[in-house]
């Protein structure tokens, strides 16, 4: 896998989330292992693209970065409402409606997120900071207590 650009891994972490999420959907036993996973995984891809991915690229994509950032804070706001309803353990019906909100704000996320910045990802970064990514996307860790810039 080492041949693999950090945007072409950075992509596939988000079909691991989706798919994380979309498992919850269709319930099964290690539906609500699944999607706490993916709520995690999500935090720290979050993590990682607000603190090292987009701060290389600050100057040329100004815009678009305000953009992602915003739509991070709405993803933030849906996981801790989806956390609080998990540890209720109430209404499985409401949990199910938070991810299908989810899946959508991460699908108009996403759609934007990959042509602009995970197609120029590795030529922004240049190789040493890209290597160092991807060892992060294998066993990096958030700080405990980060929050996005707009959560
Ligand atoms: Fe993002
Ligand atoms: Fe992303």
């Amino acid at each position: 896998m080492d041949s693999e650009t950090l945007g072409a891994a950075m992509e596939r972490e988000h079909h691991e989330i989706d798919r994380g999420v979309e498992a919850f959907g269709s319930g099964g036993d290690d539906a609500v292992a699944a999607l706490t996973a993916a709520i995690a995984a999500l935090r720290r891809h979050i993590y990682l693209e607000e603190e090292f991915l987009f701060p290389p690229m600050q100057d040329e994509l100004a815009i678009p970065i305000g953009v992602m950032l915003r739509e991070h804070g709405e993803l933030w706001r849906t996981l801790e409402a989806l956390e609080a309803q998990l540890a209720e353990a109430g209404d499985e019906g409401e949990a199910r409606s938070i991810c299908e909100r989810l899946l959508a704000q991460l699908e108009l996320h996403n759609s934007k997120e990959e042509p602009i910045f995970y197609t120029r990802a590795d030529a922004s970064l240049g190789p040493e900071a890209t290597a160092e990514l991807k060892a992060f996307l294998g066993s990096g860790q958030m700080p405990a207590g980060w929050a996005c810039r707009q959560a």
